[in-house]
Parts: structure tokens; sequence; C-alpha cells
């Protein structure tokens, strides 16, 4: 590869919750360094609205209606990843909701059910369907976004946080299943980022702004992140320069879980 050549050129990447935040950070950074782009995301019309800017400076893009916990939306956008550009080579399990800081002894089932389905549900899925694709390119690399939270709890936030915990186990499993394969696994632990996520978990608090000072205040970095810093750690585990890296957690959080 010479030294202009983009990372990823030919590869093919799907990114899960593509039309925002953290989604949307890692779609424009893959893009930027040269895989061709295909965003999914159950708000069709944000994912519709990146593909065409994507496309509009020189990158190739998709947007696909999709909803992570939906085994047919998997078998769907998959086939037509397939059909538009090939095949595929990197997947971003990305798509997450956060729970809404109810305590355990008021949680409902299906409010627990609701978390642990797109949260960890859809990243088995992702798994489960992309892995057929992956392996017939002779390998890939699949991202997939946990957060601090699924290293450390949180009072208020059970499900998410068995959601996220979740995730870094099931990395593990299929990168070791899927290692022969040359498919490398790998989860990413965002601490608190600035995106439409935290916004929301924010507002289910009642005192929002005090609730963010003290977020700000438990990493040491001392604000919290931005959707940019955790595409570039996407980025890197897409690329071959992470060509040893799978099962492993990379933890980008500003020094929170540090303490
Ligand atoms: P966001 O709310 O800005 O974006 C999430 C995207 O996922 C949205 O576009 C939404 O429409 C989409 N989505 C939701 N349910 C879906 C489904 N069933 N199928 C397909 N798409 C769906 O959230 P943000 O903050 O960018 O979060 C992205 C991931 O990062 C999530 O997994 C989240 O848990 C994780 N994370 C976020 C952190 C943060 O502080 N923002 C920290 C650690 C992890």
């Amino acid at each position: 590869m010479s030294e202009a050549e983009p990372k990823l050129a030919g590869k093919v990447a799907l990114v899960t919750g593509a039309a925002s935040g953290i989604g949307e950070a890692s779609a424009r950074k893959l893009s930027a360094n040269g895989a061709a782009l295909v965003l999914s995301d159950i708000n069709e019309s944000g994912a519709a609205a990146l593909a065409s800017e994507l496309v509009a400076t020189g990158g190739k893009a998709i947007a696909i209606r999709h909803d992570v916990t939906q085994p047919d939306d998997w078998e769907r956008i998959i086939a037509l990843t397939v059909e538009n550009f090939g095949g595929l080579d990197i997947l971003v399990n990305n798509a997450g909701i956060p729970g809404d800081n109810t305590g355990l002894m008021d949680l409902d089932l299906s409010k627990w059910h609701s978390v642990l389905s797109v949260n960890l549900d859809g990243v088995f899925l992702g798994l489960r369907y992309a892995g057929p694709a992956l392996e017939k390119r002779g390998g890939g690399s699949v991202i997939n976004v946990s957060s601090i939270l699924g290293k450390v709890g949180l009072p208020g936030a059970a499900a998410y946080c068995a959601s996220k915990g979740g995730v870094s186990l099931l990395s593990k499993s299929a990168a070791l299943e899927w290692a022969p394969l040359k498919i490398r696994v790998n989860s990413v632990h965002p601490g608190f980022v600035e995106t439409p996520l935290v916004d929301q978990a924010l507002q289910n608090h009642e005192d929002a702004a005090g609730m963010r000072e003290l977020l700000v205040a438990a990493h040491p970095l001392g604000r919290l992140g931005q959707a940019e810093e955790i595409a570039n750690a996407v980025a890197f585990l897409a690329s071959d320069e992470a060509s040893f890296m799978t099962g492993s957690e990379m933890v980008i959080d500003g020094g929170y879980t540090a303490q």
C-alpha cells in the first residue's frame, strides 16, 4: 500500500445506529479512510441524509432502514450489502439505547427486555448474520460498542450495565470462535460521550444540570468525550494496524475506570 492510499480502501463496512452520535462519527471516519459504507438505522431519513453527504464528498454509501432486534432485517441488510458492494469486511455493532434510571425494585421486565433486546440481542444477531459474509471474504473485523458500564456498575442502570457487560463476553467468545477464520472481534468501552443518548439519559434525572456536572467530575480529564474520539478507536480496530488484536476491550473513557 502506498503512503497516500486510504487505510480501508476496497473494504466494505456496515455500521448500525449510523444516523447519530458514535455510529455517525464512526461511519464518517471509516468513509474518510476509504471504506464503502452501509448505514443501518431505524431512523431511515437520518441514515439517508448521511449517505447522501458521504456520496457527495466522493465516498461510497447506502442507507438501509434496519432494526437490529429483527432477524429478518439482518438477513435483508447483509444480502443488500453483498448485492451493492460485493461482500462485507467490517461490522460495527453500535446501535444502542439507554435505560431510564429506574431502580431495580421498580424495573419492569418489559423495560429490561427492551434494553437487552437492542443492546445485546442486536449484537448477537449482527454476529450471527454477518459472520458468514465475513468468513466468505477470508476474514474481517467486528467492533462491538460496549461501554464503561460494561465494566463497572451504576445505580439505576442495571439493564444497561447487564447488556453492555454481556457485549464484552459475547465479543470474547466470538473472537475465540472466529480466530481460525481470521475474523477479529473486539469491544470498545467509551466513557460518557456528548451524544443524543446521553442527553436523553440526563433528561430522565430530576436535576439534569447537576447530574451532568457529576458526570464530568467522574472523568479525570475533566470533560465528557466526543463521538469522534470513539470513532478513531473504531477505525483503528477496523484496520490492519490492529491485526494482532482480537478479544480485547478498548477503553476510551478519560480515565473514568482508572479510579
Ligand atoms: P445515539 O442515541 O446518538 O445513537 C444511537 C443510534 O442508534 C440512533 O441513530 C438510533 O436511531 C439507533 N438505534 C436505536 N435503536 C435501534 C435499533 N433497534 N436498530 C437500529 N438502530 C437503532 O447514541 P450514541 O451515544 O451514539 O450511542 C451509540 C452506542 O454507544 C450505543 O450502543 C451506546 O450504548 C454506546 N455508548 C454510548 C455512550 C455515550 O456516552 N454516548 C457511552 C458508552 C457507550
